[in-house]
């Protein structure tokens, strides 16, 4: 089977084609991060457009790159959400339109499962079941997860998500955005222990998170004088270790809670190299297994929704009729589950 995958739920459009026996064959990901850039965050009218304009252009180059026709496809697997309305209803009508002109199947995938099974393309990919870590720019959670198709959500954030709390920051602190890779940079001139955050509800049990209130902590610690560039570095230093040390301890409970001896960790915030250093530590302790994403496909990216919309396509799921809708919300508990 031979899939392309096309991602746009946010400011990425990705598109890969994966191949059952071959692998992936080829992927390319536009990102939008410029066009957003002076308005500190994405603005989802100039997203969608973005995803109309780069969508064509990219497949095309993408289905040159891998060597294959459309219609020598075995179906299109788009991101029919959670994500930005506007910004999905553009990759979902190009991809239905395409996969009805070439006569393959279509079938929209949730995002954070492209993101929960991207793990699965490297080369030592996790056997089920295993515990997965979910952190990206619009959602964090835990996840019990027993083959493909078959989560059961452990804890979830109450508010931000990790990634936002990366972002709030960075703007808050002038960095820019996407904030994750910026804090991540400042921080390596900061002095950790200047400041102290919160590390929020890991005095109490359960595996939910609560991110919002390290915004406020950000801005309290960078008062009301103009910033100087090691203030800066040592609030981003902090800020980065209040968020690792959270998904860190709730990581570990979660292990402890379910017995597993594997840990998958993906979505953008997993490309941060300290967070990645913690968890691996974490795992060699307790002598399990650490597994991620490589850095690229830690962000958004057409290959994790060209493998999951294989998954689905092979267990005879397709989305069925003309009609197509985009699902802005949508829980990762919902998704029927897939035979083994
Ligand atoms: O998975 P993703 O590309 O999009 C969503 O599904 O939301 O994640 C984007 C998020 C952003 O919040 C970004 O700041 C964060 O991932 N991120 C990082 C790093 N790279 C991206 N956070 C921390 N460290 C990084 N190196
Ligand atoms: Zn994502």
């Amino acid at each position: 089977m031979r899939i392309l995958g096309l991602e746009s739920s946010c400011d990425d459009t990705g598109v890969a084609v994966y191949d059952a026996q071959a692998g992936l064959l080829a992927h390319r990901r536009y990102s939008q991060a410029a066009l957003h850039l002076d308005y500190g965050g994405v603005v989802p009218e100039l997203a969608s457009r973005d995803h109309i304009r780069k969508a064509l252009p990219l497949i095309r180059q993408v289905l040159a790159a891998a060597g294959t026709r459309g219609r020598d496809l075995d179906g299109i697997a788009y991101t029919a959400g959670p994500g930005l309305a506007g910004a999905l209803l553009a990759g979902a009508a190009v991809a239905r339109a395409l996969a009805h002109a070439w006569g393959v199947r279509a079938i929209g995938v949730h995002h954070m499962e492209g993101h929960l099974l991207s793990p699965m393309l490297e080369p030592d990919p996790p056997a089920f079941p295993f515990v997965a870590l979910l952190v990206s720019g619009g959602h964090t959670l835990l996840a019990e997860v027993s083959g493909p198709g078959r989560y059961r959500i452990l804890g979830e954030s109450l508010d931000d998500a990790a990634g936002e709390a990366f972002d709030k920051g960075a703007k808050l602190l002038g960095l820019g955005y996407p904030g994750g890779p910026a804090i991540e940079a400042a921080a390596e001139a900061g002095v950790p222990g200047r400041f102290r955050f919160p590390r929020p509800m890991t005095d109490r049990p359960g595996l939910d998170f609560s991110f919002s209130g390290l915004k406020t902590a950000c801005a309290l610690a960078a008062g009301e004088q103009p910033l100087d560039d090691q203030r800066t570095a040592d609030i981003a230093a902090e800020l980065q270790a209040a968020i690792i040390d959270t998904l860190a301890i709730k990581a570990e409970r979660a292990l402890e809670q379910t017995g597993l001896a594997r840990l998958v960790v993906a979505g953008g915030v997993s490309a941060n190299r300290m967070l990645r250093a913690r968890l691996d530590a974490l795992a060699r302790e307790r002598g399990i297994s650490c597994h991620f994403p490589r850095f690229e496909f830690c962000t958004d990216n057409g290959a994790m929704i060209a493998y999951a919309g294989y998954l689905r396509l092979r267990a005879g799921q397709a989305d069925a009729g003309l009609e197509f809708a985009a699902r802005p919300r949508w829980r990762l508990s919902d998704l029927p589950p897939m035979a083994p």
